[in-house]
């Protein structure tokens, strides 16, 4: 029987959904240089300049930084494979789905998972973080900075500063907040982050872009016993990238595509990008409103590239975003869990992050909000 087979081209979309976001063409075009090998002394050039880039827009000019091959998850897997030891406590604030998804991770990896929890959509304040950590006393404490499932920014200071306080490390996950929103890892105190290529960085998915402090670094030199997770190693990693002995095959074209869109950020001026994001974002906002529609999370604490809009009475959220797919070929996404069928996730990112473009996208969400109400 005859295969089916898909179209050569794929659609044209405006990627307006949490990721992938909208590639920039040079990035594509970077993607079609030719290979070299994976220790060709031009691959650790790319490399170099990446890890140089990366500590720009993770805000940490003196971190340790790197890009793990596999996607946002891998890096989540690199933080706690290489972090949180069988047998410690690993202390999660958890107000969404990413943050259930680390918790199991850190179950998996034999630790004692205790967790902060709140509804999805909101934040810890300030002395919720250190009343949590002061009770519990954590050898790691784990955070969502952009929590993709609901929107919400969780301010980094305060859990920092109590974590260190009792003597625990701090992971970030700034898988959509990188390249969009400012993380000031340093500044903050966080001690690991990492984060994904198809958000905030605009290019395809497939790298995990990671950073770490010198504490973090003190405490994987001083970890006795081999990481059970061989791929995810950072000693190992550590010893292809800084000594050039093979580890695995780095997927080179994609490390190309990174390159470029570091290249964009840096020639933008992070600054810069993260004011434009936050324009669109502000932009988007009065749009919505004027809409007649209200935002889920409150003002100060919303994702500024991903917004999430409440679904209002007696709409059909599917059917509202099939409209704009197959209409004006723009996605978006809706929302799971306790929030399924009650926002849309809309990412204002990258090349899209424009006025015109917010304004293109209200005319279409508008129309098609109107056919469903
Ligand atoms: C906050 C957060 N963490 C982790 C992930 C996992 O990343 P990936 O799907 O690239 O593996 C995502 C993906 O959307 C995310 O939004």
């Amino acid at each position: 029987m005859a295969q089916p087979q898909a179209a050569a081209h794929p659609p044209r979309r405006l990627l307006f959904g949490p990721g992938p976001t909208q590639v920039e063409p040079s990035v594509y075009q970077a993607m079609t240089q030719t290979l070299v090998g994976y220790l060709d002394p031009y691959f650790f050039e790319v490399a170099g300049e990446i890890r140089e880039a990366l500590r720009q827009v993770f805000g940490a000019p003196s971190a340790y930084t790197l890009a793990i091959s596999g996607t946002g998850s891998s890096g989540m897997e690199t933080a706690v494979t290489n972090f949180v030891k069988p047998g410690s406590k690993l202390a999660v604030f958890a107000a969404g789905f990413f943050a259930d998804r680390l918790s199991e991770m850190g179950r998996r990896h034999g630790a004692t998972v205790v967790r902060a929890e709140k509804p999805w959509g909101t934040t810890f304040s300030d002395d919720e973080a250190r009343e949590f950590i002061r009770r519990e006393r954590p050898a790691v404490v784990a955070f969502i900075h952009a929590e993709t499932s609901t929107g919400a920014l969780q301010r980094p200071h305060a859990i920092c500063e109590a974590a260190h306080e009792v003597g625990a490390l701090v992971i970030a996950d700034t898988v959509t907040s990188l390249g969009g929103v400012p993380i000031g890892m340093e500044n903050a105190g966080i001690d690991i982050a990492y984060s994904c290529t198809q958000k905030g960085l605009s290019c395809p998915p497939g790298l995990s872009p990671f950073a770490m402090s010198g504490r973090a670094i003190e405490r994987l030199n001083a970890r006795a016993t081999p990481n059970p997770v061989w791929y995810l190693d950072l000693k190992l990693l550590r010893d292809y990238y800084d000594n050039r002995k093979y580890h695995h095959t780095a997927p080179i074209s994609t490390f190309y595509a990174l390159r470029q869109g570091l290249r964009l950020i840096l020639e933008e001026g992070v600054e810069n990008r993260w004011r434009r994001h936050l324009d669109a974002h502000l932009e988007f906002v009065r749009g919505i409103e004027a809409l007649g529609l209200k935002m889920l999370v409150p003002q100060g604490e919303r994702i500024p590239s991903l917004n999430t809009v409440a679904v209002p009475e007696g709409v059909d959220d599917a059917r509202v975003r099939a409209r704009l797919i197959n209409d004006y070929g723009i996605e978006i996404a809706g929302g799971f869990g306790p929030l399924a069928g009650k926002i849309f996730r809309v990412g204002v990112m990258g090349p899209l992050a424009t006025s015109e473009n917010v304004r293109l996208f209200l005319e279409a969400f508008g129309k098609c909000l109107k056919e469903q109400s």
